[in-house]
């Protein structure tokens, strides 16, 4: 799968680690950048992967600022993206049986690098469910 990742400065060195882990696992990375600790604005980055997922050039994306609140707000304006915010593998599976989203959101500063790889393997791996959700999303367009 080709899965677009990005983040602010505040999730840049998870960013990495998770860009690395994707690979290991046979993932296909657009890594939009930040590129450093340098101050950014989180807001850009979300509306790289939020494009590359919505014109289909990726079938996912990864966001990851301090928080993951900015990123996951940020996410949410643009339509058909459905951004889950996790902080463990529970709610990153069930965001994806259930709500089928399409974009991951993670805080840098609020998890451990175990559990962020934990999350994303979960939300990677996890297919939709359809069938009741699928209704459930069609109310949401
Ligand atoms: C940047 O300092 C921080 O505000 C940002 O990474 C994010 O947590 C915003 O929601």
């Amino acid at each position: 799968m080709k899965i677009a990742v990005g983040s602010d400065h505040g999730g840049f060195e998870f960013k990495q680690l998770i860009v690395e882990f994707l690979k290991e696992i046979g993932q296909v990375v657009v890594d939009v950048g930040c590129f450093s600790t340098d101050s950014v604005d989180y807001p850009d980055f979300a509306d790289k992967v939020c494009e590359s997922v919505r014109n289909t050039t990726c079938e996912r994306g990864i966001l990851i600022c301090g928080t993951g609140i900015g990123m996951s707000i940020a996410a949410n304006r643009h339509r058909d993206i459905r951004a889950a915010l996790c902080h463990e593998a529970y709610t990153a599976r069930m965001s994806r049986e259930h709500n089928n989203a399409n974009v991951l959101c993670l805080g840098g500063r609020v998890l451990g690098p175990e559990i962020a790889l934990d999350i994303v393997g979960t939300w990677v791996e996890t297919e939709f469910a359809g069938g009741r959700h699928q209704r459930r999303l069609d109310k949401l367009s």
